[in-house]
């Protein structure tokens, strides 16, 4: 079966994908979930097998709607320098909690803050217009533990992150414009997972693995 099939079959499904961007990129395996399928389990998974940052990308007009801008954009500090070596830029916007959390880091706080940005980016496009950053407000708070990503306005024309392809996989497959991504590393060494290692965890594991650019070349 096509890469690409089979992680759309997955997303569909709820079920967790890892995705691999490019070599001459990040060269960084996210495991990739549709927010509103995370649960406990899904978020303890991401930091025993992934370890990396839990992040939820929401798409350009769902973060417009919730009024999130990107962080480099929203801080006035000499830090601020948005500028990675392996892009023009970072996609972060702000760290959230969903207000119903305590510290907001637990598995529990986690996957209630990323299945409610899910639900609130579902809001979004089932009323265009009507859902805005008072409403928002009225459901998280910032900072807090889960950081939000902000997809490019093109998607996939704009960025190719995981960002933008965990973005692709969910509008393809009708979810809410909302994908949780978190990077693998290894175990061992702290270092990113190489491809190779990224594949042979999820053959091993069930998940489909995918190239950003097979999704890039189906989803664009
Ligand atoms: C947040 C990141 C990760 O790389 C994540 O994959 C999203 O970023 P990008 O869209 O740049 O790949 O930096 O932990
Ligand atoms: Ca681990
Ligand atoms: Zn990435």
């Amino acid at each position: 079966v096509d890469p690409v099939e089979r992680a759309l079959d997955a997303f569909r499904a709820g079920d967790p994908v890892c995705v691999h961007d490019f070599a001459d990129r990040e060269g960084e395996t996210d495991i990739v979930y549709p927010a509103g399928a995370v649960d406990e389990a899904a978020v303890a998974h991401m930091r025993n097998d992934a370890g990396g940052l839990i992040c939820v990308a929401v798409a350009d007009h769902v973060a417009d709607a919730f009024g999130l801008p990107f962080l480099a954009d929203a801080l006035d500090h000499p830090a601020v320098d948005d500028d990675p070596e392996y892009d023009d830029r970072s996609s972060f916007s702000l760290p959230v909690n969903h207000r119903e959390t305590f510290t907001g880091i637990t598995d529990e706080d986690r996957a209630l803050t990323i299945v409610e940005l899910a639900s609130a980016a579902a809001a979004v496009d089932a009323d265009p217009g009507e859902y805005g950053p008072e409403d928002f407000a009225a459901e998280f708070r910032a900072p807090g533990h889960v950081h939000v990503l902000r997809g490019a306005r093109d998607g996939l024309r704009g960025r190719t992150g995981h960002t933008e392809l965990g973005l692709a996989m969910a509008e393809a497959v009708g979810a809410a414009p909302a994908a949780v991504v978190c990077e693998m590393l290894d175990d061992e060494t702290g270092a990113a997972l190489t491809p190779a290692d990224a594949e042979a965890y999820a053959r091993r594991r069930g998940i489909p693995y995918v190239e950003g650019a097979a999704l890039v070349e189906a989803l664009e």
